[in-house]
């Protein structure tokens, strides 16, 4: 077995290789090639700190895997990380374990690449202004992948905490690929009503913008909400969208606050999440069909895109070690 430690693991792939992994993975969960087995959450000491084991197997290539969690959300007062993941990835041939893969840094890259896969599918080829709202460890990914697939002119930011926004504000114009513009606003409402994407990257319980603020034709990736009540997006928006597309539609229905709530509601039906970005990616459905609609990318993280992105580590492990 290899250990490929975090700092490693982090400059073994880059956002455009994580994409390609994250696609591949997209479309062999649609063909039923690749496919995530259970998750345990497991309560800690502390009102709010878990453990969570992800799984996931392969048809297509010989591997299956797993990641741990520790989700300790008091670590942020103290410097450290919030998400703590390791990643296990074993040979489907014999069971042996091959690597043990530092996570923290994929899990951001490989939630980002997915984002960025999906707002290339469902965002409006001329959508150039992006706007983050939580402006935290996951949200950097975010902008590194979507301005790699749209030409943004604009980047508006949002945080409720301010040291924290301009924090990311340098961080982000440091990783900007093109001279755009960098907002930081007053609040989430202001970030959003401008933004042809928008990104919720918060732990909310409660919507994070108003529906008044998001715009006809504005695709979503709501990336907070993958536990029933975590709330990012509000019900009237959830509602109005032309189409909510995920990971795997099933999960949703178990784990997305943001769903699941507008759900037990009335307010929308099952209809409303019924393809997953696989399924638009290998053409059996249709994502955006007009510039008008609102279209939704409901993250609930998926050990599928970990083991993915894991195996894209792992076979450039020897060329970058
Ligand atoms: N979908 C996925 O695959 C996936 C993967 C990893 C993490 N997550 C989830 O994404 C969320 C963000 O994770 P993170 O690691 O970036 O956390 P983080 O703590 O580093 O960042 C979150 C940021 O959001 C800000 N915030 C909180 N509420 C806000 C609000 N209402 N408006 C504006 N800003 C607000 C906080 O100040 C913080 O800076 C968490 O819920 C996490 O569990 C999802």
């Amino acid at each position: 077995m290899i250990i490929i430690p975090e700092e490693q693991a982090a400059k073994a792939i880059d956002i455009r290789q994580t994409m390609d992994a994250v696609k591949g993975a997209f479309r062999a969960c649609s063909a039923g090639e690749m496919y995530p087995g259970g998750r345990i959450v497991m309560p800690i000491s502390g009102e709010h700190n878990n453990g969570q084991w992800l799984t996931a197997v392969c048809r297509n290539m010989p591997y299956f895997g797993s990641k741990f969690s520790a989700v300790f959300p008091g670590n942020k007062e103290c410097g450290m990380p919030v998400d703590q993941s390791t990643i296990s990835l074993y040979s489907n041939v014999n069971g042996e374990q091959l690597a043990l893969i530092g996570a923290n840094y994929l899990t951001a890259l490989k939630t980002g690449a997915g984002a960025g896969v999906a707002t290339d599918l469902l965002a409006r080829k001329d959508a150039c202004s992006l706007g983050i709202i939580g402006t935290g460890f996951q949200a950097y990914a975010q902008v590194l992948a979507i301005q790699e697939i749209r030409e943004l002119k604009q980047l508006r930011l949002f945080n409720r905490h301010a040291d924290r926004l301009e924090a990311f504000a340098e961080k982000a114009a440091k990783a900007a690929n093109r001279d755009y513009e960098i907002i930081k606003c007053g609040s989430a409402d202001e970030c959003a009503a401008e933004s042809d994407i928008i990104c919720t990257v918060t732990p909310s319980r409660e919507p994070v913008l108003a529906d008044a603020a998001v715009r006809p034709g504005t695709h979503i990736n709501a990336i907070g909400s993958f536990t029933p009540d975590s709330h990012e997006i509000e019900e009237k928006t959830v509602a109005r969208a032309s189409f909510i597309t995920t990971e795997h539609v099933d999960a949703v229905w178990q784990t997305a606050g943001d769903i699941l709530i507008p759900f037990n509601k009335g307010m929308i039906g099952k209809d409303k999440v019924r393809f997953s970005v696989g399924d638009v990616l290998s053409g059996s459905v249709q994502g955006r069909t007009d510039d008008k609609g609102i279209t939704i990318y409901e993250s609930i993280g998926s050990c599928v895109l970990d083991l993915a992105v894991a195996i894209a580590v792992y076979d450039r492990w020897g060329k970058t070690a």
